[in-house]
């Protein structure tokens, strides 16, 4: 009852208040707990900007030295969780055995369904979901090439630990290079929150009702999934491969996503709340060139993504409707040029989301936020009376 303001797809709506990302759609601005994007990305590594976004400050020595400790200490997951990864089919969606497996956590940890876990319990959970989501993302990649699992180290640190696990071999060492380990930390950090985003939402909306962390943040995978959302960078990478198959007409490609009788959207492109340019894109599109020249990679497609964009911001349809390239457009290629396929795109979107997910849930906890629960107008039928079915 009562007076409801209709906003579908939440466009003005304002479901919180938060202290962690601050963004300015116009002036493409994001900062995490006031730091700027461009600075974290140039100087901090995904574990500290992980710390940051749960626990509000950039940590100490000290801080952060408990923190790596905490979470190598708990990077193994259950062995009985093989068993899961042995009943998906090989060639099923990365996307789909995550949300899968990361719900199956609260299986194992069931002291996570307490709803009024003590600080030292919630916290507890939260270091299990970060320190476990890289081992179940790694596996989930050994297992798509029928490889052996390669167990989590604590020499190494969080990102090392990832990349080891996925690029890893049992019976010889591989060393990861630091230019990937630094690319990757670039693009966790780029990743690691973005507000009230579709995916963020759901996490906060799921744990307003007492939920779980693990089964909160298995339905933000889930929601990170769509193409629409996390699925692009996947989208991005086909389309580019697709124009490149197709000769590289970038002018024809352009020509389908302007035209509305055809559902081709240009992927990478366009943002609900960025109408200038995604601060996020810029640092990437920067990344990209100097990761590929420092592993000496020439990718066709980064050719063509840069000459599509050329087109796109010169075409008055980008320009009216102010559709710029996204964190999507350019991450691919990079994710490429590790050596990563292109169906573990949004699992890797999805582990940089992780701190971000878990600092929404912690603050939707901590201020007692009220269940989650948005209300509609009714558009059906008034009345009508019960028709017996052999009279229909
Ligand atoms: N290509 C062609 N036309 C587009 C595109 C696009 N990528 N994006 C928006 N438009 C058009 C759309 O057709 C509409 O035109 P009109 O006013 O004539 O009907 C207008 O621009 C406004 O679009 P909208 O769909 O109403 O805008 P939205 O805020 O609801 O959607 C979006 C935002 C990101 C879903 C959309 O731009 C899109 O579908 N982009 C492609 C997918 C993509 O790259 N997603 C990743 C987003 S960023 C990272 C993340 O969230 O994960």
């Amino acid at each position: 009852t009562g007076y409801v303001t209709l906003d579908i797809g939440y466009k003005n709506t304002g479901a919180t208040q938060s202290a962690i990302t601050f963004l300015d759609g116009e002036l493409g601005i994001l900062k995490y707990r006031g730091y700027p994007i461009e600075q974290l990305a140039a100087k901090s590594s995904f574990i500290e900007v992980a710390y940051l976004l749960i626990y509000g400050e950039l940590p100490t020595e000290e801080q952060i030295k408990k923190f790596n400790f905490d979470l190598s200490h708990h990077t193994l997951v259950h062995e009985d969780m093989k068993k899961f990864f042995d009943g998906f089919p090989s060639k099923s969606h990365p996307m789909g055995q995550l949300s899968s497996l990361v719900s199956s956590l609260s299986a194992f940890y069931p002291e996570s369904l307490k709803p009024n876990q003590t600080a030292e319990e919630l916290n507890l959970s939260i270091i299990k979901v970060l320190a476990k989501m890289p081992t179940i993302v790694s596996w989930i990649y050994k297992k798509s090439l029928g490889h052996p699992y390669i167990y989590p180290q604590n020499k190494y640190d969080y990102v090392t630990n990832f990349l080891n696990m996925t690029f890893g071999q049992r019976t010889e060492v591989v060393e990861i290079d630091p230019v990937v380990v630094s690319a990757m930390n670039t693009l966790l950090i780029l990743h690691a929150d973005h507000e009230q985003n579709c995916s963020t939402s759901t996490v906060r909306i799921v744990g307003s009702s007492a939920s779980n962390i693990y089964a909160s943040v298995s339905a933000g995978i889930s929601a990170l999934w769509g193409p629409l959302h996390g699925g692009a960078n996947q989208e991005v990478i086909e389309m580019l491969q697709k124009i490149q198959e197709d000769g590289g007409d970038t002018d024809k490609w352009i020509a389908k996503a302007k035209d509305k009788n055809d559902p081709f959207r240009l992927m990478g492109f366009g943002h609900r709340v960025y109408k200038n340019f995604d601060p996020r894109a810029k640092i990437i599109k920067k990344a990209c060139d100097d990761i590929l020249e420092k592993l000496g990679i020439d990718d066709e497609v980064l050719e063509i993504a840069k000459k599509l964009e050329e087109v796109a911001l010169k075409d008055p349809y980008f320009i009216e409707r102010k559709l710029y390239p996204n964190v999507d457009f350019y991450s691919g290629i990079i994710y490429r040029a590790l050596g990563f396929p292109t169906d573990m795109f949004t699992v890797l979107f999805a582990l940089g989301r992780l701190p971000g997910w878990i600092a929404q849930w912690k603050e939707m906890k901590v201020h007692k936020e009220p269940i989650g629960r948005p209300r509609q107008i009714y558009t059906g039928a008034t009345n009508r009376d019960y028709v017996d079915i052999q009279d229909r």
